[in-house]
């Protein structure tokens, strides 16, 4: 049976009733649906609109559904269901005859999807922190083993300064641990009930709502039950941290390409996460990274076909919203089955320090230190600059780096140059200088590191209180 024939005349035509369904991507809210629904009917029951024998044969019901679901996944297959809510409320009666179509008294599909989504979005958020916790355990631990090992640092994709590769490493864990506070701020935002807020204007019953939201770990209930039954502003936040998120792996990815180029050859590709050319038999491709590099459009998309979904729609629910589904699903799970892989490539990855330390030490990354020995010598930085500049000029006409220029030719740019000058010239001497917090000294980054763990601690902890 429909959930709304009555005040048709007419079949529906047969194609727009199968083109407006939405059972085929929203059977995967089952879980939640049966949750939520359970719920309600403990509501329905202290209301009395259920007696206590009908609760319990409607709750055993519901298990039921979720137990069949688990274990064969074509039960879920159904030609006729126009969504969940629907394909819910046909087994229940299946299962328990018309006492299932009970379950319905007083709420409406437009609050119920809301609760679902909610909920998928809070569980979904859950996971992505845990893969977070797990992604940036790797590349600290990574960046522990990288030990003393430097790489050039570059700015406009010239070489700029060297650092340590573990400073490497450790920036882009801050971006992960960024998105999983945005993903923390997003949930703490949407941990609200909609149920009881009926089709637009409130439950037709007098629900306890309290009960429901607590029943179901939210912390409290909407406010505004047009506001619930419509609000999407969780999904496109959601889906907007999500392409934060996916940004930040594609920068990842797109430098661990480079680096793993043969004019680079800082990074090894796994060969457990590579393939092969079908054509050129000396291929190892980093399709990994492409994909990750690649899929990041289609998340980013998303968040823009969701914002375009919902901006134009007068208040309250409209069927638009259901719209707003497909691009969530396939932003949450484009990215949780993205991460295991990522972190797997993470922990094969096989850096060559010797390479990184190499590259480290030529192009005249030093300069800048060359400049600050002056500087500490009295000379004012802009002049030290120059006279650093015409060193460098020197060094490129001849083919040599700085340490080969003699102190006699030096003491001719400036007085201030001393014999002292070639130590500072040397890779340990340029990353001791940056000895700030945040900065690259070795001293510093294991530093970084240790604080970087307790933060990976605290958030696996927060994690953990929400399982
Ligand atoms: N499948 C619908 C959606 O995703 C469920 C709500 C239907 N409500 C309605 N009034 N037709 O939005």
């Amino acid at each position: 049976m429909k959930m709304w024939s009555g005040r048709f005349r007419q079949p529906l035509d047969s194609d727009f009733e199968r083109w407006q369904r939405s059972y085929g991507f929203d059977r995967r809210l089952l879980r939640y649906e049966l949750a939520a629904s359970g719920a309600h009917a403990k509501a329905l029951k202290t209301v009395g609109v259920l007696s206590s024998e009908e609760l319990i044969s409607i709750l055993q019901g519901l298990e039921q559904i979720g137990e069949s679901a688990a274990a064969s996944p074509s039960f879920l297959d159904d030609e006729e269901a126009e969504d969940v809510h629907h394909f819910v409320e046909k087994q229940l009666v299946v299962l328990i005859g018309e006492t299932g179509y009970k379950l319905h008294s007083g709420r409406s599909r437009n609050e119920q999807i809301a609760a679902d989504l909610r909920l998928y979005v809070r569980a979904a958020i859950d996971q992505l922190r845990q893969e977070l916790a797990d992604l940036c355990t790797v590349a600290a631990d990574r960046a522990e083993s990288a030990a003393d090992a430097a790489m050039p640092a570059y700015t406009h994709l010239q070489r700029a300064e060297p650092v340590l590769a573990g400073h490497w490493l450790l920036a882009y864990v801050e971006m992960f641990l960024r998105d999983a506070e945005r993903l923390a701020d997003c949930r703490k935002r949407l941990n609200v009930c909609p149920l009881g807020s009926g089709a637009v204007a409130g439950a037709t019953l007098p629900l306890d709502r309290g009960f429901m939201a607590e029943t179901l770990g939210f912390d409290g209930s909407t406010a505004n039950s047009m506001d619930a039954t419509s609000d999407r502003d969780f999904v496109v936040e959601f889906v907007s941290a999500l392409s934060l998120l996916a940004l930040h792996l594609s920068r990842w990815a797109e430098e661990m390409i480079l680096f793993s180029s043969e004019e680079y050859g800082f990074v090894a590709l796994p060969e457990a996460y590579s393939t092969g050319s079908s054509a050129m038999p000396q291929k190892k491709n980093p399709d990994l990274l492409e994909l990750v590099r690649g899929k990041s459009g289609r998340v980013i998309a998303n968040s823009v076909a969701l914002m375009v979904a919902v901006k134009g729609l007068p208040l309250a629910y409209n069927k638009d919203l259901q719209e707003t589904q497909e691009p969530l699903f396939d932003s949450a799970e484009t990215l949780l089955q993205m991460f295991p892989l990522v972190t797997g490539w993470m922990k094969a990855v096989e850096f060559h320090f010797d390479r990184m330390q190499q590259a480290a030490q030529s192009g005249f990354m030093n300069a800048w230190a060359a400049a600050t020995y002056l500087v500490n010598r009295g000379v004012p930085s802009r002049l030290a600059h120059e006279q650093i500049g015409k060193a460098v000029q020197i060094c490129i006409e001849r083919g040599c780096e700085l340490k080969d220029l003699p102190l006699e030719e030096l003491r001719s740019l400036s007085p201030a140059f001393d014999q002292d000058f070639y130590a500072c010239l040397e890779l340990p001497a340029v990353l001791a200088i940056h000895d700030v917090p945040g900065g690259t000294a070795p001293a510093r980054v294991r530093q970084a590191i240790s604080v970087t763990r307790e933060k990976i601690e605290l958030l696996r902890e927060e994690v953990h209180a929400h399982a």
